[in-house]
């Protein structure tokens, strides 16, 4: 398993240093955030640009935005390693996977909690990431929403079924007890914001998570 960090509960202040505590994890997650799709705002390519010299990690950015087609090239640009848009914001999401691919990054695909797996079945063969949303999407802290579990199942029933490659995450209100459902339920990397950058100490608070 991977853990991915959500810098959305970092210290925006000291990003730099605050994303320095969390190096033992495997990526890092990147929520962008529109004010339309979510009612929220977060921050920017500029942000990611900025961060991109300071970490090795993998940058997944997570893309809460309408038209997200428009600023593709600015998140490429930016240095992000993975992309992952929603399928509720897009019209031509095969355009989209082959733009990502084309550049060089991987293609994900989120779903929110009312979004079935079946609206991204015909997409799974070309994912590499497959984000189940466990909260609404839009801000950090929220508590986990156990119907998510059966959309995992089923994506890894799929996976190993058709042999397809796509990485299972999941993403919003993970803690050491949902974290343990969810990989039991066949995901692959846990995204968790508050649970891990709320602690004082926070490789530990990752050590638990992986235990
Ligand atoms: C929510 C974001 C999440 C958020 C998770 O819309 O996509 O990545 O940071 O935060 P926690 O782990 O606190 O639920
Ligand atoms: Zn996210």
């Amino acid at each position: 398993m991977k853990i991915a960090p959500s810098i959305l509960s970092a210290d925006f202040s000291c990003l730099k240093d605050d994303v320095a505590t969390v190096s033992s994890a495997e990526w890092l997650h990147i929520d962008v955030m529109d004010g339309h799709f979510v009612p929220n705002l977060s921050f920017g390519a500029p942000v990611i640009k900025a961060l991109r010299p300071h970490t090795k990690q993998t940058f997944d950015t997570h893309l809460m935005i309408e038209n997200p087609e428009r600023y593709l090239d600015d998140f490429i640009d930016a240095g992000s390693d993975h992309i992952t848009f929603h399928i509720e914001t897009v019209e031509n999401p095969k355009a989209l996977i082959e733009r990502l691919h084309d550049a060089g990054v991987k293609a994900g695909i989120s779903i929110k909690p009312r979004t079935g797996v079946e609206a991204i079945e015909a997409y799974l063969p070309t994912l590499d990431v497959v984000l189940v949303m466990s909260v609404e999407p839009g801000f950090g802290g929220q508590a986990f929403m156990p119907d998510s579990l059966e959309k995992i199942e089923r994506l890894k029933a799929i996976r190993d079924r058709e042999g397809f490659r796509y990485a299972i995450v999941v993403d919003g209100g993970i803690n050491e007890k949902t974290g343990k459902q969810c990989l039991e339920a066949g995901a692959d990397v846990l995204v968790a914001g508050s649970y891990i950058f709320k602690a004082k100490d926070r490789e530990a608070q990752m050590r638990t998570l992986r235990r």
